[in-house]
């Protein structure tokens, strides 16, 4: 049945959006460089897991897509589980990518097919920032967590938000994401977060926020896009994908996203890496 209103209008929208295979092999086409500068910061983003859990863990990857968090993670050795709701996106997997086995499932993160308590890590990127409704993604990776076990979400900051609007108009179409955009239009729907909200999410679900940090100063910032509007904004992100090519200009890219950016307030970037650890 297709929900016509509010949430989960958008939910059903968002999740079947994802279902083509064409659209399947352009995202996997699209995410799967190791050596631009989105593929840096997921690896960083990973090592916010990495850290906190023993070799050979067993992980969830929630919304894996096409498997770019999935066969990292397999490739440090944990023993990956991908779930997502579109079988066209789990197809482009390759499940024999690394030491650590990967399982592959279909099924929804708002209603996960595990049993409690099953997995020492569960991650997720670009998905929990599709669904106003998110907390309810966090709680049932709360449910499928073993005591001591942690979650690494990402999030957009609402922070960064508020602060481009101080600088200028922000031109939402040309930036990507539109917070301001409510449930009914589909399409444009997307979610933000606080440190407040991201505070009570985890309490909610059993969880202690470990760390909230930004994440990526150069890649996505709502405040460059305010004070360059779009054209600008186009350009600026063409300047920085030539910059990247730079092996010095690269090198300091990555030690200012490494050592400055976590460090920043969160209204400096766009991105957030949320950790959080289940309750004993
Ligand atoms: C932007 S992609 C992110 C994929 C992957 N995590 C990555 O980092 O490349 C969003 C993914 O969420 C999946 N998705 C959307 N709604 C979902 C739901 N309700 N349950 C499970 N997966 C969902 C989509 O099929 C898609 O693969």
């Amino acid at each position: 049945m297709t929900p016509n209103t509010g949430l989960d209008a958008v939910k059903h929208f968002k999740s079947t959006a994802w279902t083509s295979a064409e659209r399947a092999q352009v995202y996997d086409r699209n995410t799967n460089s190791t050596s631009d500068l989105t593929h840096f910061l997921t690896t960083e983003f990973i090592g916010a897991l990495q850290q906190r859990i023993a070799p050979g863990s067993a992980v969830l990857d929630l919304g894996c897509g096409t498997g770019v968090l999935t066969k990292a993670l397999a490739m440090l050795g944990h023993d990956v589980t991908g779930v997502d709701i579109s079988q066209a996106m789990l197809d482009q997997i390759d499940t024999g990518t690394g030491p650590g086995r990967i399982t592959l499932r279909q099924g929804n993160v708002f209603a996960l097919p595990f049993a409690d308590a099953s997995f020492d890590g569960v991650i997720t990127r670009w998905v929990i920032p599709h669904f106003r409704d998110w907390p309810g993604i966090v709680r049932e990776a709360a449910r499928v967590l073993r005591p001591g076990g942690t979650l690494v979400i990402d999030h957009t900051s609402r922070a960064n938000y508020a602060l481009a609007a101080r600088e200028a108009v922000l031109d939402h179409t040309a930036f990507g994401y539109d917070p301001r955009v409510r449930g009914g239009d589909a399409n444009g729907f997307y979610a933000a977060a606080t440190v407040d909200e991201l505070q009570l999410a985890a309490d909610s679900a059993g969880l202690e926020l470990v760390d909230v940090a930004p994440l990526g100063f150069f890649r996505q910032n709502a405040v460059f896009a305010a004070v360059l509007g779009a054209e600008g904004h186009a350009a600026y992100r063409k300047a920085v994908d030539a910059f990247w090519q730079d092996p010095g200009a690269r090198a300091f890219i990555q030690w200012f996203e490494r050592h400055v950016t976590r460090a920043l307030p969160l209204e400096m970037a766009n991105g957030m890496a949320a950790v959080m650890k289940k309750r004993a």
